[in-house]
């Protein structure tokens, strides 16, 4: 069960007065990702983006780049919009709406360069194991998504979550695990580090990181 939580007044005005410049609409039909962004250049997702840690230090990056990030809490969304128009950024968006849904209806198959998955919520325990995102068809669905050599880039600092992920990912075809023969990949120096990942450090659990990469 995923808690709203209070909104700060920042956070609802910024909902109301940046969501025409940062949003994507909710839709029955799959968004035109060309038009959106206003332009060719390759499209990154992150999914369960947060307040935007990852996507907008990605984002400011690499300018070159078109970045979309999928949350499901709308007060994170908020602060998100907030610090992406303090930054000026042009070449991010934020969709507001459940993962699992937003991919089945509104992401094209075959349209994203990369995926990110980072930290998603671990639900230890074994009742709630069914909670956690990626199952494997989930995981079938990140894969159509991606073009044809595009990669999946995956981290948790939950070791329970890292082999429910070697076992979700044995069950389903076409992605190729880039780390193989071991089962992790090296941490990205690209990946920045968000409040989860300094989290999970402090309780002195391990990050493993995964890169699979679409047949
Ligand atoms: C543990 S946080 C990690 C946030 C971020 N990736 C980071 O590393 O800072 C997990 C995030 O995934 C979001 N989330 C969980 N289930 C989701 C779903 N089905 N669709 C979209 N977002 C989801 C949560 O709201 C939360 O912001």
């Amino acid at each position: 069960m995923i808690r709203e939580g209070r909104m700060t007044p920042a956070q609802s005005r910024a909902l109301v007065e940046l969501s025409p410049r940062y949003g994507v609409q909710i839709a029955d039909t799959g968004i035109d990702l060309h038009a959106l962004f206003g332009n060719h250049a390759p499209c990154h997702l992150e999914i369960g983006c947060g307040n935007g840690d990852c996507v907008i230090s990605l984002a400011q990056a690499n300018p070159g780049n078109n970045y979309l990030g999928i949350e499901v809490h709308r007060p994170g969304v908020g602060s998100l919009m907030l610090r992406a128009a303090a930054l000026g950024l042009r070449n991010l968006r934020i969709l507001n709406r459940d993962a699992v849904e937003a991919l089945a209806i509104q992401i094209p198959v075959s349209s994203l360069d990369h995926i990110y998955v980072f930290f998603p919520d671990p639900w230890p325990k074994k009742r709630h194991h069914k909670r956690r995102l990626l199952q494997p068809n989930f995981i079938a669905s990140l894969r159509d998504r991606l073009r044809a050599n595009g990669r999946l880039f995956i981290a948790t600092d939950w070791q329970g979550y890292a082999d429910h992920i070697g076992e979700a990912m044995a069950q389903v075809g076409g992605l190729v695990n880039l780390a193989s023969p071991a089962a992790y990949a090296p941490r990205p120096a690209w990946r920045p580090q968000t409040r989860y990942e300094r989290r999970g450090g402090r309780l002195g659990h391990i990050v493993r990181d995964f890169v699979y990469g679409r047949a």
